[in-house]
């Protein structure tokens, strides 16, 4: 029984591998270029961030809005939200912040909480500040008007 599970699983694996041998070195280019792996590369410049505007614009209605300012400092963790700190709807008034999204409090039921809903409490997964940085593969994105 086992012995024909096996034979069955490897004919299935041979076409897979000559599939995957068809593609040539030359027809893939990994975006680390052409060096051979034992070789190291030399880590790319890191980008500076754009931090001369107050926001951005939108490239497409309910866009997370891009961050403006430096974040690495600002930790989130179970512990602690440091966004929040400036951001929530307690108190963005004393810190001059723009508040955090009014989406941002609605519960499961749909109805406004006081505090953020635990499905935004990950900023960084949705927001991200802007490098002025060259796309790292070719693309035609236009915003939407
Ligand atoms: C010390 C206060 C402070 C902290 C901490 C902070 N922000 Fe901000 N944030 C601001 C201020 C003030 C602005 C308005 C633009 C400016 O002055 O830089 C802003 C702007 C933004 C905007 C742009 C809003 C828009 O409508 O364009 C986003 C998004 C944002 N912050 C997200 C975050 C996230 C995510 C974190 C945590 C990683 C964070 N902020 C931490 C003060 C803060
Ligand atoms: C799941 C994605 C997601 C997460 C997580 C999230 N946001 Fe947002 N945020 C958005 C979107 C989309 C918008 C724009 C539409 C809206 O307001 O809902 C927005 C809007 C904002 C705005 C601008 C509000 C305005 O009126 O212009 C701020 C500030 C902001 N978020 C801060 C935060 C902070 C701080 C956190 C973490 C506590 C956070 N967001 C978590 C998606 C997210």
């Amino acid at each position: 029984m086992k012995k024909t599970v096996l034979a069955i699983l490897a004919g299935l694996m041979i076409p897979l591998f000559a599939a995957m041998g068809a593609a040539t070195a030359d027809d893939v280019k990994s975006l680390r270029g052409g060096k051979a792996i034992p070789d190291a590369e030399s880590p790319p410049t890191v980008a500076k961030l754009i931090l001369d505007q107050e926001s951005f614009d939108r490239n497409f209605k309910s866009q997370p809005p891009l961050i403006p300012h430096k974040v690495e400092k600002y930790k989130v963790n179970l512990k602690a939200n440091r966004c929040l700190k400036c951001h929530d709807k307690s108190n963005y008034k004393e810190e001059e912040a723009p508040m955090t999204g009014k989406s941002h409090y609605i519960g499961a039921d749909g109805k406004e909480m006081d505090k953020i809903s635990m499905k935004r409490y990950f900023c960084n997964q949705c927001h991200v500040p802007q490098a002025d940085a060259k796309p790292l593969v070719k693309n035609t994105f236009k915003s939407a008007k």
